[in-house]
Parts: structure tokens; sequence; C-alpha cells
């Protein structure tokens, strides 16, 4: 692994535009800590309470969870010190009250937000990914049932964990969730473009060739 940099970054884009995927390759190549919104509210569903079924309500009909309630999740994550040398946001921010949160949040702590990396795919690419993905119930890897398959059907590469299909990737659940990208979230990439951090990358490349261009990007930006 190469040395830690210090950096603060979002990833923005529909939902399957593979963010998630780029997070774990730059978590692998450089030890940086990825804050995955999804990944914090399914596991809060997972511990279950009220407050996990009131979650599970809004995810599984591919509804955004209210700005108040993610965004102190978040907060209360950065708030560790092992966030401190920087973030990659994955799924956060995704309305604009969220950005005006982040903002206020990072200025606060005398920290700043070096780069967006928005992933631009084709609704046709991200339906395809949705529906073909499956996800390991023990340790979290992503697979994708032609892209990316594990080599046991059904089973993880990494810890032979079971592999499932998230609840919101069933196609009904799918076709929302990327309306309401388009109505909530879509705004994001003219705010982070008029603050000059926008930095567009084609996200229906194949996902080792984006990394290469990501990790080549990053290092011009003297991030990396
Ligand atoms: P979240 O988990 O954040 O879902 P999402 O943004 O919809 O993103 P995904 O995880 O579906 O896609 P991804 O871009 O990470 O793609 P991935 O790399 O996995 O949010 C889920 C829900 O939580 C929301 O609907 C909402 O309810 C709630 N929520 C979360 N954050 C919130 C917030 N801030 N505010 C309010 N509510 C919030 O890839 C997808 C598939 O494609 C995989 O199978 C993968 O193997 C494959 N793949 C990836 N890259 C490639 C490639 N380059 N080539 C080929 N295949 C690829």
């Amino acid at each position: 692994m190469n040395q830690r940099s210090i950096m603060n970054m979002v990833l923005l884009g529909a939902p399957g535009a593979g963010k998630g995927t780029q997070a774990a390759l730059l978590v692998k190549a450089y030890g940086l800590l990825h804050i995955s919104t999804g990944d914090m509210l399914r596991e809060a569903v997972r511990e279950g309470g009220e407050t996990g079924k009131e979650l599970a309500i809004y995810m599984n009909k591919g509804e955004l969870v209210p700005d108040s309630i993610v965004t102190r999740v978040v907060i209360e994550r950065m708030a560790k010190p092992d966030a401190e040398d920087g973030v990659i946001l994955d799924g956060y921010p995704r309305t604009k009250p969220q950005a005006g949160s982040l903002d206020d949040s990072l200025e606060g702590a005398g920290k700043t937000l070096d780069v967006v990396l928005y992933f631009d795919v084709s609704e046709k690419v991200a339906i395809e990914r949705l529906s073909g993905r499956r996800v390991c119930r023990n340790c979290g890897k992503n697979y994708h049932l032609t892209n990316m398959p594990p080599k046991k059907e059904s089973i993880c590469d990494v810890c032979s964990g079971e592999l499932y299909q998230r609840a919101d990737d069933k196609p009904e659940t799918v076709k929302n969730r990327l309306v309401v990208y388009e109505e909530s979230t879509k705004d994001l990439i003219a705010y982070y473009r008029d603050k000059g951090l926008l930095r567009e990358v084609d996200g229906g490349l194949p996902a080792g060739d984006l990394f290469e261009i990501i990790d080549a990007l990053l290092k011009e930006e003297g991030l990396l």
C-alpha cells in the first residue's frame, strides 16, 4: 500500500455509477477512510430497533432518508480521530441542504473539501449494473453477475460468505432511485462545478481502467 495522503473527497454519481467500487480500490491502494452513507444506514437497518425500521421504509422504496438523520450520522463519523487525515465520502451529500451542512462542518473543523469526483454513466448502464449486483452478506464486497462474477457461484471469493441481492436493487426500486437521483442529487453537479471542485470521469469504463484514470487525476491535482 502507498503512503496515506490527506484529502477530503466526495464521490458523486447515479446509483450504480461505480462509486463504491472505486472507493474500495482507493482504500486498498492508499488506505484512505471510506465513509459510505448507504453502508452505514444498511448497518443501522440490520441492527433493527425503531430507527432501523424507520430507515428501511425509506431505503426499500428507493427514497432518500431525511437530511437531518444522514447529516448527523456523517458528521459524528467525521469527528472520530481516524477521519482526521481525510475521508472519501460515498453517497453524501445527496441534496443541497446536505452539501451546505458538509461545508459548514468542514469549515467549523478548519478543514476543506479538496475534490468531487463525478461519475458520469448512462441510465442503461446504471440499471444493468444494479440488477446484476450481488453483495457479500459477511464482508460487504460487491460483485456483478457478468461484469465481476465471483469464482464460485453465490460465494464470496474473499471470505466464503453468501452473496445476496440488495432489497433496493429490485427493478421497481431501481427505477425510483434513478428518479430520486435526477430530482434531488443532480443539482450538486453544478453546485460543485461552480466551486471549482468538480472533476468528471467516465463511469462507464471498466473498473480497472477507471481506477488508473482517477489515480492519475488525483496525482495531477497533488492530492496523492
Ligand atoms: P447507497 O448505498 O449510497 O446507494 P447508491 O448511491 O444508490 O449507490 P450504489 O451503492 O447503488 O452504487 P455505486 O455507485 O456505489 O455502484 P457500485 O460500485 O456498488 O444508498 C442506498 C440508499 O441509502 C439510498 O437509496 C437512500 O435511501 C439512502 N441514503 C444513502 N445516502 C443517503 C444520503 N446522503 N441522503 C439520504 N439518503 C441516503 O457498483 C454497482 C454494480 O456495478 C456492482 O455490481 C459492481 O460490481 C458493478 N460495477 C461497478 N463499477 C463497474 C465498472 N466500472 N464496470 C463494470 N461493472 C461495474
